[in-house]
């Protein structure tokens, strides 16, 4: 199994992608620490978890606090005696969906603190545990709006080409310490969050296929296969990279 006995930290896994990851790499033998501000969705994904037999771990965690971030980070050592991966997931979008000059401060604020400041704060830790140890992977998720434009989402724009940004600068300092960092950047998958896009703007729902030129959605499992792909030593030579999980919508 590929994640035999590796510990995994993973944010945002209450749900989709999170979620879906977490019970991946269960399956393939890791030990998960898993962690999101929904307790709820994080009790049901701990349940969903015990059925591999792993190590498994959860963590009420807003990543946009920095002292919540280093507690957990301290507390997985302390759990788990090591820190093998990382999946940086934890995001979220505007409220609203206005056009930049209209987008609300508060919308800016928030959407910044918990995709920009939320990763940069994770990396801090993670890298700092994984520097001690002299090895790591971390994947952090961007998406494709980290590569491109998307109207009426300046400040989700601005964070995920921001995880892109981190990225590249965290690999290139970290790889001679045996640790590599990427990026999935994901296009439109079906997850929770797609539906509460889809929930106010219906019409979306049948338009926005048509960009993906493979012609349907993402869908977590396509995501947490590229996720896993990143985590294993199949890609020992790849850091700094911000996959494309899209379906050639950015081709
Ligand atoms: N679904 C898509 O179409 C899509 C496309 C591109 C990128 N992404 C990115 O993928 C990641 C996962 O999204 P998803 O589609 O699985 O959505 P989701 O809403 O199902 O999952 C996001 C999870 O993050 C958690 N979260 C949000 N803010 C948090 C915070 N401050 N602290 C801790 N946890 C927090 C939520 O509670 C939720 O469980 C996000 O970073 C998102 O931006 C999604």
């Amino acid at each position: 199994m590929r994640f035999q006995d590796k510990v995994v930290f993973i944010t945002g896994a209450a749900s989709g992608i999170g979620r879906d990851s977490a019970i991946q790499f269960a399956k393939e033998g890791g030990h998960v620490a898993i962690a999101d501000w929904n307790v709820t969705g994080l009790e049901e994904t701990k349940k969903l978890l015990n059925e591999y037999g792993v190590q498994v771990q959860s963590f009420q965690l807003d990543v946009s606090n920095y002292d919540q971030v280093a507690q957990v980070c301290k507390q997985i050592t302390a759990d788990f005696g090591r820190l093998d991966i990382a999946l940086n997931n934890a995001g979220i979008g505007a409220v609203n969906n206005f056009r930049t000059a209209e987008h609300t401060l508060e919308d800016w604020d928030r959407v910044i603190a918990v995709n920009q400041s939320g990763v940069f704060y994770c990396m801090k830790e993670e890298l700092a545990i994984m520097a001690l140890q002299g090895s790591g992977a971390i994947v952090n998720i961007s998406s494709i709006a980290g590569l491109r434009a998307l109207p009426r989402q300046i400040a989700y724009v601005a964070s995920k080409h921001a995880v892109i940004g981190m990225t590249k600068t965290a690999s290139s300092e970290y790889a001679k310490f045996g640790i590599r960092v990427n990026a999935v950047c994901p296009v439109f998958t079906n997850s929770p969050m797609l539906e509460s896009m889809f929930s106010l703007r219906e019409d979306l729902r049948s338009k926005l296929v048509h960009t993906i030129p493979v012609g349907r959605y993402g869908e977590t499992s396509d995501i947490v296969n590229a996720i896993t792909w990143l985590c294993d030593d199949e890609s020992s030579f790849i850091t700094g990279l911000a996959l494309p999980v899209d379906g050639g919508q950015t081709a």
